[in-house]
């Protein structure tokens, strides 16, 4: 019986392998890595290592390699089952127990795979055995690939005369045959057909090497078939969670940093056999988040590599998009563009394995530049070309989810527009002269500033409205009642003047029953107090301000709740989560 990935999963979030490994194991820091006396061999130095990032641990006198189930089967001399209650317990986690939905899962996958196993079998030996793969043979031959690729890969042809559906009918039943998505029923014939029938075919493995599904592609190029087909989604088999080679690139990321992301099978399969192993394909669909999250598990850097066609631009601008939402600081995403009409198997096929990786090295664009030169490249002379560009910018570095990326490659985009406005860089420079000769205590005023976060800011100056004018809070409480601040100094604030908002009176704080320190922090942070301080009696100004506030604070606590579901949403992909997501979204284009 099989734990769910997402259980095992789990574990290995709560348990870092160096937590598990120090239980036995005297470990030290060294660098990103713990090193230790190895546990399967007795030992002078230490030549046990521990990655938490990579989730492996490695013994360099034995060879011993894995993971924290591994470590403890090792060295407890426990059965996989036994590993996972000792590690779930240890997690703080209940024990799994099977439900029958689960056994019933198991049962399918284990069909699944099998069906999988017999049919590559059954193509990859007609491939070489059957004088009518003879043309597909001579197809891949004229392609450069050779025999080597074919067995790597377990490429087959799905010759056109044996009905092998009728074969593994009498082993398997018609519904688990349905449900591998390699048959379909044809309604005019009652029949089920051979999805892939002339194809050749190349298996789709999951993460652990077990095939899931196929790419097929035709021989001839005619107008009236599409050139590939892929597996449809089935149970065991989601596009956007799977990569072509994963399976096999993933071990060489002890010693490889780098995995190229590229467009197509054949694109994996060219590279492997100029001797780059390290590259995946996605299936057929555009790039998902959570594929470069997979990635990520294993490799720092990410070198997206498409067809150097126009579709293939189109297809790395969306990649852009959707991957930086997911960069991590310790991680890189780069872009490759290739000549015109080049993609990667023909490029590497025409000039080889050095060329290609100096090619890559002195071509390769980090992320943002290239989401910044690409909308600099549409930009126009006019103010509101340029205002569209800006926000755009603005817009894309805000739906990064770690909060110190999202800063600097925010930062990088305001650095390369004020560039491009030399009249306000002057001014900047201008100011940038006064604050060096400023006071100390300016300085150290603008360097508290820098360390509180912009919603902070605003509930300073929000609060401080409502201190300088207690009577909004009956006038316009509309404004005000579905207010939530996030820091929880000005939370504790704005209770309070809730509570006191019956005899409130402007800027008294004598009844307050709070931290004073919470009131001198707004009245000395608020920067809306200048423009207040000039017009202290101007109500309709000030409540023109307040509700501008008020609505950026409700657009803050949108963006939060934003962020949130999507997150949870790339974790458990529920109909609800989605609806959810896009009520707010919806929300939040309205505000
Ligand atoms: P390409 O058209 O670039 O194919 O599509 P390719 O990999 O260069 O193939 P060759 O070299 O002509 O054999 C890239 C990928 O897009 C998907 C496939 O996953 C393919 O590998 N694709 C392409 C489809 O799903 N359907 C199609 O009709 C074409
Ligand atoms: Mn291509």
């Amino acid at each position: 019986m099989k734990y769910p990935k997402e259980y095992l999963e789990e574990i290995k979030t709560r348990l870092k392998v160096s937590t598990v490994v120090s239980k036995t194991v005297n470990l030290k820091k060294r660098g990103k890595e713990y090193v230790g006396l190895s546990p399967f061999k007795t030992e002078k130095t230490p030549s046990f290592t521990v990655n938490d990032e990579k989730e492996f641990y490695h013994c360099f006198s034995t060879g011993e390699h894995g993971n924290i189930f591994d470590f403890i089967m090792k060295t407890q001399n426990l059965k996989f089952g036994e590993a996972v209650k000792t590690l779930a317990n240890l997690a703080g986690m209940r024990a799994y127990t099977f439900s029958k939905q689960d056994e019933e899962r198991e049962k399918s996958w284990n069909k699944y795979k099998l069906i999988y196993s017999k049919y590559i079998e059954f193509y990859h030996n007609e491939f070489f055995k059957n004088p009518s793969a003879n043309i597909a043979k001579d197809y891949l031959k004229k392609r450069g690939l050779t025999v080597e690729e074919v067995k790597k890969f377990n490429i087959g042809f799905v010759t056109n005369e044996v009905d092998f559906y009728e074969k593994l009918l009498n082993e398997f039943d018609e519904d688990s045959l349905k449900n591998s998505g390699i048959f379909y029923f044809d309604e005019r014939k009652k029949k089920y057909i051979e999805r892939f029938r002339d194809r050749i075919i190349f298996p789709i493995n999951n993460i652990s090497g077990d095939p899931i599904g196929f790419g097929g592609r035709i021989l001839e190029e005619k107008n009236y078939l599409a050139k590939y087909i892929n597996s449809p989604e089935t149970l065991f088999f989601k596009k956007g969670s799977n990569l072509f080679n994963l399976d096999k690139a993933r071990k060489l990321s002890n010693k490889i940093n780098e995995i190229f992301l590229v467009e197509g099978y054949m694109d994996v399969v060219g590279l492997s056999k100029n001797e780059i192993f390290n590259s995946v394909a996605n299936l057929g669909t555009s790039l998902t988040s959570r594929q470069i999250l997979i990635l990520n598990q294993f490799f720092d850097h990410i070198i997206i590599c498409f067809d150097g066609d126009e579709s293939g631009y189109k297809a790395a601008l969306r990649a852009a998009e959707n991957s930086i939402i997911e960069l991590k600081p310790e991680k890189k995403i780069s872009f490759l563009f290739l000549p015109d009409d080049q993609d990667p198997d023909s490029f590497v096929k025409d000039h080889g394995k050095e060329y290609f990786l100096e090619f890559s090295k002195n071509n390769k664009v980090l992320i943002h530049k290239f989401i910044f030169e690409h909308y600099l490249k549409q930009l126009d002379e006019n103010p509101s070309s340029r205002a569209i560009f800006e926000k755009k910018l603005r817009f894309i570095s805000s739906t990064i989810k770690d909060e110190f990326i999202k800063k600097y490659v925010l930062e990088y985009f305001l650095e390369k527009i004020s560039e491009l406005t030399p009249n306000i860089n002057l001014k900047k420079y201008k100011s940038y002269k006064n604050t060096t000769k400023s006071l100390k205590s300016t300085q150290s005023y603008y360097n508290e500033t820098k360390s509180l976060k912009p919603f902070e800011i605003k509930e300073f100056s929000f609060l401080y409205i409502i201190l300088h004018k207690p009577e909004l809070i009956k006038e316009n409480f509309h404004l005000i009642e579905n207010i939530k601040l996030f820091s929880n100094e000005n939370k504790l604030l704005f209770d309070e003047i809730l509570k006191q908002s019956n005899n409130l009176k402007k800027n008294d704080f004598q009844n307050f029953d709070i931290d004073k320190n919470l009131i001198s922090r707004v009245l000395k942070y608020a920067s809306i107090k200048h423009i207040i301080s000039k017009n202290p009696e101007d109500s309709q100004k000030i409540l023109e301000i307040f509700t501008e506030i008020a609505r950026d604070l409700k657009n803050y606590e949108l963006e939060f709740r934003i962020a949130e579901l999507e997150s949870k949403f790339s974790k458990d992909l529920s109909e609800d989560t989605f609806n959810e997501l896009k009520e707010l979204k919806k929300l939040q284009k309205i505000n």
